[in-house]
């Protein structure tokens, strides 16, 4: 293929990933913009493969049918609050890809430059890092490795060390490539930092770092492209390093956190208050019905979702709820957090999937003020985003982190099956408050109750 063309059709899917990352600022606009991120990548892979005269397509296409099958395999199969380990993966994989396409271009390459050998070494020690840091949240997710921060005396120094041999012995290598075999060892010293850098994070502060994780991946990317001169890869790259790094700092602004403490701080590993202390005797259990008489006499509703909704998938007994106080004229309102559930954007993706309308989804900021003109908030399945204990107790893992206020409304109803603390493994003084009134049960199930309750009463 003419470099002329290669390049025009580069600058096309370029063009249709840009045009994808906007449609997915709206979740409106969303479907669309991930088909013509799609579109932009198939005319990618396509016309690279066209312009690389490629003599042999038989392992190439065997590569293609297995991934497809894993793949389709996955979307059909993952279910929608296992998305952050999927997407944790997807990460992991991007970058050990990055190291190791990096890697054979060394060997391969006939003229080894300065500017191939440093992208080389960005990519392996970036790439590494990705792979690692990714398998390690995965496995946090996944419930597989302790979730808690990992913290011992000098942890810091340890990563200071594995971190500068990497980039000493990198340094070397661009200075002098006779023994590439260093190569391997620079990605073996960024793997050791890439588990000790995830190991030490945990609780409440997964979501940046699976931000960051995505955004690694992308500088991988786009350090590979660099290696392999190609053009298509070095934009993409850099679009998911950009996007990921907005993403991080939007998940550092939800926790109230910056990333240096996120990164090094000592958050997240004890629990300072204990659950005897706050529960003991002011538990308030209730029931569906009694749920239907304070929902039967208010005028404003605020619903709260969180993990619990996901999990039990009870947001169409959601929308049926929403829909049958609409019909009552009670004002109902959703409060969206934006760590709510297990990925940036969970409860605003399930509610959507029921058609709860876009304009009654409402962020912290505009939610907050308007609680104490509420007369019944409804928690469904949440509870970190919920906690006081952010604003009361400096030592929380979660202190600092905006929560929704809702025990300033008349009455809470938290519906969860049992007093279990939430992702940050702490208790919660809401379930305890004067006004506050557990309903123990299933989210689906509570949900369907209390609307059968109300079709009754
Ligand atoms: P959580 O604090 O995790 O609490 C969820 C609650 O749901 C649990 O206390 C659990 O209580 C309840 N639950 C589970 N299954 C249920 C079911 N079938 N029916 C009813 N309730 C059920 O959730 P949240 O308030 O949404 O907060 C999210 C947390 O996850 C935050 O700490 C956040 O930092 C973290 N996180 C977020 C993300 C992103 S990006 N959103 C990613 C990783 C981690 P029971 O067991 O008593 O029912």
């Amino acid at each position: 293929m003419e470099k002329v063309a290669v390049n025009l059709a580069y600058l096309l899917s370029a063009s249709l990933f840009i045009f994808g990352l906007k449609g997915l600022s709206h979740p409106r606009t969303a479907v669309r913009g991930n088909m013509l991120g799609a579109l932009g990548m198939l005319i990618a892979v396509v016309v690279t493969l066209l312009d690389k005269r490629i003599v042999d397509f038989s392992v190439i296409i065997a590569g293609l049918i297995l991934g497809a099958i894993i793949g389709t395999f996955l979307a059909l199969k993952v279910e929608m609050t296992a998305m952050p380990q999927l997407v944790a993966i997807f990460n992991g994989l991007g970058g050990g890809a990055s190291t190791l396409v990096a890697g054979s271009a060394l060997y391969e390459s006939p003229s080894i430059d300065k500017l191939f050998l440093s992208a080389s070494v960005a990519s392996g020690i970036v790439g590494a890092v990705t792979f690692f840091g990714s398998m390690v949240a995965f496995g946090k997710l996944q419930g597989l490795i302790n979730e808690r921060p990992l913290r011992y005396p000098g942890e810091q120094v340890v990563k200071a060390l594995f971190g500068l041999s990497a980039l000493g012995l990198g340094a070397y290598l661009v200075a002098s490539p006779e023994n590439l075999g260093l190569y391997w060892l620079i990605v073996a010293l960024s793997s050791v930092l890439g588990v000790l850098l995830t190991i030490a994070i945990g609780g409440a502060d997964m979501p940046v770092v699976i931000a960051l994780l995505n955004s690694y991946s992308g500088l991988a990317a786009a350090a590979t492209g660099f290696v392999l001169q190609n053009n298509a890869l070095i934009i993409s790259g850099s679009l998911v390093g950009a996007s990921g790094i907005i993403l991080t700092n939007l998940m550092c602004k939800a926790m109230n956190r910056s990333l240096l403490n996120v990164l090094f701080g000592g958050f997240g590993e004890v629990a300072q208050t204990s659950e005897e202390d706050i529960y003991a005797g002011k538990v308030k259990a209730t029931s569906p019905e009694e749920v239907a008489l304070l929902l039967e006499g208010a005028r404003r509703v605020v619903i709260v979702p969180g993990y619990g909704m996901a999990v039990a998938q009870a947001q169409y007994a959601v929308r049926d709820l929403y829909n049958l106080l609409e019909s009552k004229s009670v004002e109902v309102e959703f409060a969206i957090h934006p760590v709510a559930g297990r990925m940036p954007g969970h409860m605003n993706v399930l509610l959507a999937e029921v058609d709860i309308p876009y304009e009654k989804m409402k962020e912290l900021e505009e939610v907050n003020p308007t609680f104490e003109q509420t007369d019944v908030v409804i928690v469904i399945g949440a509870n970190d985003v919920v906690n006081p204990l952010a604003q009361t107790d400096p030592k929380s893992p979660i202190a600092g982190m905006p929560v929704l206020e809702v025990w300033k409304a008349k009455t809470v109803v938290v519906i969860k099956r049992s007093l279990s603390p939430g992702f940050a493994g702490i208790p919660n003084p809401l379930f305890a408050m004067d006004n506050t009134l557990m309903l123990f049960a299933d989210a689906k199930k509570a949900v369907q109750e209390i609307v059968n309750a109300l079709k009754e009463g």
